[in-house]
């Protein structure tokens, strides 16, 4: 069992935090279909940033199961100390670090995986924030700044180290962005090297893509992003095989029809109509990705501008599949 400070998690799936993506109506539906463990949108630690309109709605953990986790980026250790500290008064439970972003800049500063180069910059960020709070204080990494430079060994040990109670890697590297395949080795150094929980991260994209990269890392726990993507099931795919070693059927349509509708309700209700229905175009994307007709429902459905009518254009569409299939 994988515990995070006081958490124990009720397994070992774990969401991937996603900006544009994690928001709280998918984390939400995620922990629902059976990821164990979920981390919000990465929050700048400029504090002129905090009372934004989109700062607002990443920290938003309403209604949301424990523990809530707040993921904190920036490169200024005394910044990223006072933002954790916000946080943790806001009601964050845990506090992930992000050091595994690709971005160049996070609000003008090098941030994110460009930290991986200044491994004493690290160091002094982790010793901040673990410093700054009570809580437990968790970081996601990539395994360097580049192929010829993979230290997230010594990351890794200098975060065990400096009180991280818990690390997410992603086996590539930052110069890698999100080219080539992830790179495991690296991770399963990690794993035997140090003896906080590790989640391993980067391309799990289906049951048994999940067990090979357990079996290749020894990995306590599995951190899945892009898949969860349109496909929310993939948790409890993946928990049914780690269970018992049997594959479960993909969801009927029903099911998916279902799950779609509450997911856009969501969406609706906590961004309000006109930005829920923008922000659900790319998700309905995601789910119709493969269907029969997906495409053309598509381009339909980024035209349409009134949120009672996208999930209209949904509900046909599902009737008529239905229809189809009787
Ligand atoms: C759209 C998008 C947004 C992301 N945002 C974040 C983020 O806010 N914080 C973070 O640590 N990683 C972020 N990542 C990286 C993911 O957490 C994850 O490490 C990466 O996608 C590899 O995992 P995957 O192959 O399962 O997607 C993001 C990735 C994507 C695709």
């Amino acid at each position: 069992m994988i515990s995070i400070g006081p958490y124990s998690l009720p397994n070992r799936l774990a969401l991937a935090p996603m900006a544009g993506v994690t928001d709280l109506p998918f984390r939400r539906l995620c922990r629902e279909l059976g990821a164990g463990y979920v981390v919000g949108e990465m929050l700048s630690s400029d504090p002129r940033l905090r009372q934004t309109r989109k700062s607002l709605l990443r920290a938003n953990h309403e209604g949301e199961p424990e523990p809530r986790a707040v993921q904190i980026a920036g490169a200024d250790p005394a910044w990223m100390a006072d933002a954790a500290q916000y946080n943790v008064d806001q009601g964050a439970q845990i506090i992930d670090i992000n050091m595994g972003c690709p971005a160049k800049k996070v609000c003008n500063k090098l941030a994110g995986s460009a930290l991986l180069e200044d491994e004493r910059l690290v160091e002094a960020i982790l010793r901040a924030v673990v410093g700054a709070v009570d809580a437990p204080v968790t970081l996601k990494i990539r395994t360097g700044p580049d192929p010829q430079r993979r230290n997230g060994l010594r990351i890794a040990r200098v975060a065990e180290q400096a009180g991280i109670s818990a690390l997410a890697v992603h086996g590539r590297t930052r110069a890698d962005r999100f080219n080539g395949n992830a790179e495991f080795r690296t991770i399963a150094r990690i794993c035997r090297a140090v003896s906080i929980p590790v989640f391993a991260n980067g391309d799990i994209s289906s049951p048994a893509e999940a067990l090979r990269i357990l079996d290749l890392t020894g990995a306590d726990g599995l951190m899945v992003g892009r898949a969860a993507q349109g496909n929310p099931w993939i948790f409890r795919e993946i928990q049914a095989v780690l269970e018992t070693g049997q594959g479960i059927d993909p969801p009927a349509e029903a099911d998916v029809h279902a799950v779609l509708t509450r997911h856009l309700r969501g969406l609706h209700a906590f961004y309000g109509p006109r930005q829920g229905l923008r922000v659900a175009r790319k998700h309905i994307g995601w789910y119709l990705k493969d269907r029969p007709g997906g495409k053309a429902l598509r381009a339909r459905l980024m035209r349409v501008e009134d949120a009672t009518q996208q999930l209209q254009l949904i509900d046909n569409h599902f009737q008529t599949a239905r229809r189809h299939a009787a």
